[in-house]
């Protein structure tokens, strides 16, 4: 199997090869946590084996729906935030045309995003983009409670209803959520919506190869079927029975949490390019609430480059020396630029005429590890062969499996998020929500 690749000749600083090599009996134990259940949040371990369980007739409803959608709608507004809205749209950038909405013959309805913020101005430019145009709604909500994307549904619902009539609008909605629990089963179910129900066992962050990801994915024109496969082949790379030196989930886990115990408390997810730029957003959510509690964890960071070499580049080469950068480099772009040749040459850069724009890409790339590394910032990498369906459904389960095994051995509880309630909780209080009266009151006082 062609597959992405981990290398770590440069990562280790002063961390010793043999020092990740030690690891492999807390490593081997934290994955045998993982596949027995035995560890903490077992109860949302059904991320473990979703790309070989999806059954054929799961993936012809997903793709019958996305064609009814397609069918319908210029627009698809997906609703959601966090794991209900990450996922997708790390697929759909990294596989699209970065200026699709500008295509004159399109192909696939544009996806927008809605529910991942509260902005007001959004709403409101949102809402007039989609006046006089046919657009449908995908509402993913896994609690089916979350406000951003409930507020943003309702005002969206009620703009659809009455652009096309509440017996129209109702065929092009669809709803995905729990199969019993919260507002937004209850309003399906009393609506008449297509559903979909995101597993008990699933928690948001690994929920991109459950309807939640697959559904925009496909209404985007983007094959599932090789995300999934990828994401297998993966599940099967990492799986319990691979040896430890060949199980790359397995190593990262190690580099990274041996690199944090050498008070490297910041991992820089980095790319070279920027259509990958929401693959770092969506791994930061899956890190970030995985790992961070009990006042413990790596931050995870991002940064796109070299653009944000000429901003970031500067503290990452220069600052606290408390990080370490993960780079994930794509082998072969999809298309060829040349640099022409100019007979002026009043730039200079005619030694680079007939060159690839990627061959001055991966100079860059190859440069800025090196004056890291020697700027005291070890360096992992991933290569990718390709940005396609199939090495991006890799790239999740890698990064999901990695997640696992290493959140447990920070003896932490990697499948809950209990720090992101604190400002639900200040939020209703401050909004006076009814039940939250008392909150009301002890908040009040503060200010
Ligand atoms: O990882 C998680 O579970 C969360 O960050 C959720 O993805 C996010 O809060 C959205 O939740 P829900 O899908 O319930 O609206």
């Amino acid at each position: 199997m062609k597959s992405i690749r981990l290398h770590i000749d440069k990562a280790l600083g002063r961390v010793t090869n043999k020092q990740v090599y030690a690891q492999e009996p807390t490593v081997k134990a934290c994955i045998g946590k993982l596949h027995n259940g035995t560890g903490s949040g077992n109860d949302f371990l059904g991320w473990l084996r979703l790309p070989s369980s999806i059954t054929n007739e799961d993936l012809d409803e997903i793709e019958n729906t996305a064609k009814a959608l397609r069918d319908q709608c210029e627009i698809v507004v997906v609703i959601g935030i966090g794991g209900s809205y990450l996922g997708a749209k790390a697929v759909i950038d990294a596989l699209n045309n970065s200026f699709d909405w500008l295509q004159k013959e399109r192909k696939n309805p544009v996806i927008l995003y809605a529910g991942q913020n509260i902005g007001e101005d959004y709403l409101y430019e949102l809402s007039e983009i989609l006046k006089g145009r046919p657009f449908g709604i995908i509402n993913i909500s896994k609690s089916g409670t979350t406000t951003e994307p409930a507020l943003a549904f309702r005002i969206l619902k009620k703009q659809l209803e009455e652009a096309v009539g509440k017996a129209e609008a109702k065929h092009r909605i669809v709803a995905i959520t729990d199969a019993e629990k919260g507002a937004l089963r209850t309003l399906a179910n009393q609506e008449g919506y297509k559903t979909f129900v995101i597993p008990d066992n699933v928690g948001g962050r690994f929920s991109v190869l459950t309807p939640v990801g697959l559904l925009p994915i496909a209404v985007a024109g983007i094959n599932i079927r090789d995300l999934v496969r990828g994401a297998a082949d993966m599940e099967k790379a990492t799986g319990e029975d691979v040896a430890f030196a060949e199980n790359i989930a397995a190593i990262y886990a190690s580099v990274r949490n041996e690199l944090y115990k050498d008070g490297k408390k910041i991992e820089i997810l980095a790319n070279f390019h920027p259509k990958l730029h929401y693959i770092a957003e969506w791994w930061k959510q899956l890190y970030g609430e995985s790992e961070g509690k009990d006042h413990k964890g790596i931050f995870p960071a991002s940064v796109d480059l070299t653009t944000d070499l000429h901003s970031m580049g500067q503290w990452i080469q220069d600052g606290e020396r408390s990080i370490f950068e993960t780079v994930v480099s794509v082998e072969n772009p999809e298309h060829k630029v040349f640099v022409p040749t100019d007979e002026a040459n009043l730039d200079g850069l005619n030694f680079l005429a007939g060159k690839r724009v990627d061959d001055v890409n991966k100079m860059a790339e190859l440069g800025t590890q090196l004056a890291h590394v020697d700027g005291g910032v070890p360096n992992i990498k991933i290569t990718m062969p390709e940005v396609s369906a199939y090495y991006i459904g890799q790239l999740f389960y890698f990064f999901e499996k990695a997640c696992g095994i290493s959140g447990y051995m920070l003896e932490v509880n990697p499948f809950d998020q209990p720090g992101v309630e604190a400002y639900k909780k200040n939020m209703f209080a401050l909004l006076n929500k009814p039940g939250y009266e008392k909150e009301s009151e002890a908040i009040k006082a503060r200010l």
